[in-house]
Order: structure tokens, then C-alpha cells, then sequence
């Protein structure tokens, strides 16, 4: 077997600023090490987030130039909805400027105080908006996706059992929908099988509520269904991907991560009503429904990325990155959650400083620690991004663990950049009972994530 490469040759370049590590020390403080608040070009590798970060192909720039600007009825509309059609099935697709307009349109429409909405796991945008509207967004994970080390290869999968318990409880009258994210983004980049897609459909069929897909990555999703589920081996990806959506009534999508672009997302619906009243929501607040708060150029770059994103040589090397970045953290001691996922590797920070408590924030310090040592923008996904309080005012409850995601922009970095990656993660390893916990300064109610303030306990 020879080395799995990136399937793709490079013909822009970005030239990337080289720091010292003393020079990072100084940007971390005044970024109140909070990884979000660097200036970009003071980062050497970029893996905040997967979102919006991918580099287009030479045909999306084509497309960019083909671009038609019209306000109204634009070809590179028709172009998008063609191309969106062809992958989804939805003969209707609305865009949106990103995944979380999408969001607020959908929970606008069917959410709402008393209402509860039950998913695998709701990613932090979905839950802010669910819980916007007075909604309650309650996470249903399979137990093993609790546990790094479990090596299930669906951990994305939602627990039937507790759908029903869900349901029972608080009556199904009470369920606006149901939503599956694919993959699992908070959970690890974890994929979700097409028979719990199936079975989540099954239980929705009989309660008469409506399937939504979180849509985000669905071609990793469909690539990990196609090596992993039995009986999947020969489909194509395209066919599973057409199957996870044509058991869903709707999807909400970030085109910023499988869409390839750097901007723009997708709401499906297939109740003609609720598009009805979506395109009026649309109108309002997004942009007319042939451009939704886009320019020409993006529906363009979408159409073609839909379609890029959906070639199993890209997922096969896209998929391969996040395997080989985990097996050599693995090797050198780092727990990760296991198995890899596909836009991302998941490190689990409670395993690596013991010492430092949850309200410490032990992912927030191997976030800083990995910038200090290499330069690596990282995501804390622990205490810092789902503590705090809910809208009520009452603490939320501790996440079940603390991560630090190290997320892969589509198509950016080679194998070397992995290689370096690697080489900043043992140095974390060799100086990790020397980190410091922290304390937060100052943080908003809401998303505060992405602006707290922190300082380094002694
Ligand atoms: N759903 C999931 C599963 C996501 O991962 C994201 C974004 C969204 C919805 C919202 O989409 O950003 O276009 O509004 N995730 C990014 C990330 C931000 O870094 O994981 P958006």
C-alpha cells in the first residue's frame, strides 16, 4: 500500500509568518489566552476550525468569474439549486449566508418555550439558536461516545432507547423534530450509521415527527458509512449520501465545511408550508430566496464544492489526514478520542493534565500550550464552550469530557505541516504536568467561547 496523498497539486501559496516561541508567549497573553482573540497571521498552523478555512479548486474560481449577479434569478442560483438537487434530493434547496442562518429560520419556524428538541448532539450554534427561540436542545449520544477509548465505529449514533424514554416523558406533541448531526462534531467528529439514521427515522414515523439532518459534513459522514457499515463497501459515496437525506424532511447545512466554500450554507425543507414560510423568514432577514444573503459568486463556488466534496479520492485522503495524525498522537502518549474522526482530532485534555480540575479548564491550557510551543491554533470543546450558565441563569452541567480539537482546513495543509503538528503535541506531552489551569476574567452569557478572557493561575 503505498502513501495515501493529497490528491490535488498546488498553485497558489499563502506564505505563513514564523515565530519564536517567545514571541508566542507574549501574543497568548495578549490574547488573554483565548486562542480566538490571535491575530490569524500570527499563527503558524491554522486548526481552529474547519469551517470556511478550505482552499477552493481551480474550477470553483472558474465559477467565480462565470459568476451572474442579478438580484433576482441569477444563472449561478439555478446553478446551485441544480447542484444541490442532484445531491440531496431537495428540489428546493434555500440558501443562507451559513449554517447557523439556516438555524435561526428552522427554530424561528418550529421551536419555541416548552418545545424540546432532542438530537445525537447539537453543536453549539444549534443549541444557542434552539434555545433562542425557548426551546429546550437535549443531546441523546450512544454511551459509548462518552468514552475516548471506545473504538465503536459509529459513535455518532443516536440512542434509540433514550428517543423513546425522551419521548414518553415529555409527549411527543411536545418534539417540533428530531435532528442528527452528521458527523458528530462536538462528540469527535464521530459518524453516524445509515441504520441509526434509518432507525431515528422509524421512531420519528411512528410519533409523525419530521427528521432533520445537521448536514454539515456529510460527505465524511457518507465515506466513513461506505469503509465501515456492513454491506456499504461497494456504494458509492454519492448514493449513501443521497440515502442519508432522502430519509430526512430537512437539513440544515454549513456549506463552509462539505459545501468546500468559504462562505454560505443551505436550509432543505420538504413540507411545502414550512418552505413557504421559510422563504418569507428568508426575505426578511438573509436576502431574496435566489441569493439568501450571498453573492453570485458563492452560489457558484457551492455548486461546484458540492459536487468536489462528494470524490472518495479527496474523501479517502481528507479522512487519512485525521488517521494519521491520531495514531502518531497515540503513539506518543496523547489520548485522543478514538477512533479518529473525519474533520478533526479530539484531544482528551482530562487525560493529559489530571491536575487540573474542569473549572480550571484543562483543555483551554493544552490550547495555549500548543500555541506557545508551535505556533498551532487549537478549539477548546470542554468547560469553557458548555459551561457557564443556561438563558435561566442556573450553571449548566460539566460536560462529560475536555477536549481540544485540532480541526483540518479542506485541502490546505500537506503532510509536513502534520509532521510539525506532531512534533509541538510531544513537546506538550514532555512539559504537560507544568501546566497551568485558569481562570476566566471576563466572558458574555452566550457563546462565550469565542471572546472570554482568561489569566494563567500561578
Ligand atoms: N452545525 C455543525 C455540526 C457545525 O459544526 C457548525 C459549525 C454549524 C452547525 C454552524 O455552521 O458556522 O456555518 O454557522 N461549526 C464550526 C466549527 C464553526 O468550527 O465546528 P456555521
Amino acid at each position: 500500500m503505498k502513501t495515501i496523498i493529497e490528491p490535488f497539486r498546488i498553485k497558489v501559496v499563502e506564505p505563513i509568518k514564523m515565530t519564536t516561541a517567545a514571541q508566542r508567549d507574549a501574543l497568548l497573553r495578549r490574547a488573554h489566552f483565548n486562542t480566538f482573540l490571535l491575530a490569524a497571521q500570527d499563527v503558524l498552523i491554522d486548526l481552529l476550525t474547519d469551517s470556511g478555512t478550505g482552499a477552493m479548486s481551480a474550477e470553483q474560481w472558474a465559477g467565480i468569474m462565470r459568476a451572474d449577479e442579478s438580484y433576482a434569478g441569477a444563472v449561478s442560483f439555478f446553478r446551485f439549486r441544480d447542484s444541490v438537487k442532484d445531491i440531496t434530493g431537495f428540489a428546493n434547496p434555500l440558501p443562507t449566508h451559513q449554517g447557523r442562518a439556516s438555524e435561526r429560520i428552522l427554530f424561528e419556524l418550529v421551536g419555541g418555550t416548552g418545545k424540546v428538541v432532542p438530537a445525537n448532539a447539537h453543536f453549539d450554534t444549534t443549541r444557542a439558536n434552539c434555545e433562542h427561540s425557548g426551546a429546550q436542545a437535549v443531546n441523546l449520544p450512544i454511551p459509548e461516545a462518552r468514552d475516548p477509548r471506545s473504538r465503536h465505529p459509529f459513535k455518532g449514533n443516536l440512542d434509540i432507547a433514550a428517543l423513546e424514554a425522551l419521548l414518553a416523558e415529555v409527549g411527543p406533541e411536545n418534539v417540533p423534530l428530531v435532528i442528527v448531526t452528521v458527523t458528530n462534531n462536538t462528540g469527535g467528529g464521530q459518524p453516524v450509521s445509515l441504520e441509526n439514521i434509518r432507525a431515528v427515522r422509524a421512531v420519528c414515523d411512528r410519533y409523525k415527527l419530521p427528521l432533520f439532518l445537521d448536514a454539515c459534513r456529510f460527505a465524511e459522514n457518507a465515506w466513513f458509512i461506505k469503509q465501515r457499515e456492513p454491506g456499504m463497501s461497494n456504494r458509492s459515496v454519492r448514493s449513501i449520501v443521497r440515502e442519508m437525506f432522502d430519509l430526512a424532511d430537512g437539513a440544515t447545512i454549513s456549506a463552509k465545511k462539505d459545501g468546500m466554500v468559504n462562505i454560505g450554507g443551505v436550509l432543505l425543507l420538504r413540507d411545502p408550508t414550512l418552505l413557504q414560510r421559510a422563504s418569507e423568514l428568508l426575505i426578511l432577514t438573509e436576502g431574496y430566496v435566489t441569493y439568501g444573503g450571498l453573492a453570485g459568486r458563492d452560489l457558484e463556488a457551492m455548486a461546484q464544492g458540492f459536487q468536489e466534496v462528494v470524490e472518495e479520492d479527496y474523501l479517502e485522503y481528507r479522512v487519512r489526514t485525521a488517521e494519521y495524525l491520531g495514531e502518531r498522537l497515540l503513539q506518543a502518549g496523547i489520548q485522543i478520542i478514538e477512533p479518529p474522526g473525519g474533520h478533526a482530532i479530539y484531544i482528551d485534555a482530562r487525560h493529559l493534565c489530571p491536575h487540573i480540575p474542569p473549572h480550571q479548564f484543562p483543555g483551554q491550557a493544552v490550547v495555549a500550550a500548543l500555541y506557545r510551543s508551535g505556533g498551532i491554533r487549537s478549539c477548546e470543546i470542554g468547560s469553557v464552550m458548555f459551561g457557564g450558565t443556561t438563558p435561566d441563569g442556573s450553571p449548566r452541567p460539566a460536560p462529560a469530557m475536555e477536549l481540544v480539537r485540532l480541526a483540518f482546513p479542506r485541502r490546505v495543509y500537506t503532510q509536513s505541516h502534520f509532521d510539525y503538528v506532531i512534533e509541538a503535541a510531544q513537546e506538550v506531552f514532555a512539559i504537560r504536568h507544568g501546566l497551568k489551569g485558569l481562570r476566566i476574567v471576563e466572558a458574555p452569557p452566550v457563546l462565550r467561547h469565542f471572546t472570554a478572557q482568561f489569566e494563567e493561575l500561578a
